[in-house]
């Protein structure tokens, strides 16, 4: 515990310098920079390669921070926020007059979380304060669920990883709008199921983006380096599985392949905390090219397709 600490302090101060800390979330690992500090912020879009037209997610240790951020509060939020924070679920809410526009790409809304993680509670209330955390990779690659994949994305760049071992879910967190006039709208799927918001909030989620966008959803990420390909439960594969220089990634039931084979089972948690690491075990081989086997549909396993779709192209 002695060790945590100290490392929570010197990440406490170095965000207080205005520079960024890697934090490790039960989502993905974060690239964090303390929110009230517009220097810092922008540091966080420089490092990452990211547009500035791609906002922020704010993150609080306490459901009580986000009066400093957001106004109108619905009671579908609060229901939200008391039934999935701490945890991996962002609401995008109506921003208070005044919020800084780097944090929110200009938007008049902004999102906020409440990650589960101790050590990320444990930065937020050492700060005392909100971070901006995207995801800790640069702009275009996959997320990091592990601090390792933190310091390959970063080897060039100076910059204070804080170890908080695998991340649980490993996917990013579900974003639902929460606006005025609108619909609870799903703008990002995530392990907190569009049937379990539906079930808190005793009514439907849209899932088409009608007006409100999350920007960094329009665009083709989270891909490795090799061509990487996603194949349905029907299409014949044999013809491959004697090649040594493909990566497979099987969900439960494997075929017998000569290739690297990583089986990331049949359950979406099991699946959804692997797929991250498979991707990145797999983009640091001498191998040609990334199969990929489309598991199950239905709601559990949404956001794990959301990603391969971004990932891997279908044959
Ligand atoms: O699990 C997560 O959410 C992780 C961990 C580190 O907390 N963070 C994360 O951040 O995935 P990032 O920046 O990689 O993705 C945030 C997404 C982007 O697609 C962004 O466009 C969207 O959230 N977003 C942020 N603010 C928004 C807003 N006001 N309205 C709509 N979308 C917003
Ligand atoms: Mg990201």
């Amino acid at each position: 515990m002695a060790q945590i600490t100290d490392q929570i302090s010197l990440a406490v101060t170095t965000l207080n310098r205005g520079e960024l800390v890697a934090m490790p979330t039960e989502t993905v690992y974060g690239l964090a920079a303390d929110a009230a500090n517009e220097a810092a912020v922008a540091k966080v879009f420089t490092l990452k390669g990211r547009p500035a037209t791609n906002p922020l997610i704010v993150h609080v240790a306490d459901a009580s921070w986000i009066n400093d951020w957001a106004c109108d509060i619905s009671t579908d939020a609060e229901a939200l926020m008391a039934a999935f924070w701490p945890g991996p679920l962002t609401l995008v809410l109506p921003a208070k007059a005044g919020v800084s526009r780097t944090v929110t790409a200009g938007q008049d809304t902004v999102a906020l979380r409440m990650p589960a993680h101790p050590q990320a509670l444990a930065l937020l209330n050492g700060l005392g304060r909100a971070l901006v955390a995207p995801s800790a990779n640069k702009y275009m690659s996959i997320s990091p669920t592990s601090s390792d994949h933190v310091a390959r994305q970063f080897a060039d760049d100076e910059l204070l990883i804080l170890e908080g071992g695998n991340c649980e879910v490993g996917l990013e967190s579900t974003i639902v709008a929460l606006l005025p006039g609108d619909e609870p709208r799903l703008l990002r799927p995530g392990m907190v199921t569009v049937a379990s918001i539906e079930a808190v909030l005793g009514r439907p989620v849209a899932q088409q983006s009608g007006g409100v966008v999350a920007p960094g959803q329009h665009h083709r990420h989270y891909s490795p380096g090799l061509p990487c390909y996603r194949f349905g439960a029907n299409t014949d594969m044999s013809h491959l599985y004697q090649a040594e220089d493909i990566g497979w990634i099987f969900c439960g039931g494997g075929q017998p392949v000569a290739g690297k084979l990583i089986d990331l089972g049949a359950e979406p948690e099991g699946y959804a905390q692997g797929l991250y690491d498979a991707l990145y075990q797999l983009d640091h081989q001498t191998l040609s090219a990334i199969y990929i086997a489309e598991p199950p549909h239905g709601s559990d396993w949404q956001a794990v397709h959301n990603r391969l779709e971004r990932a891997a192209k279908p044959l």
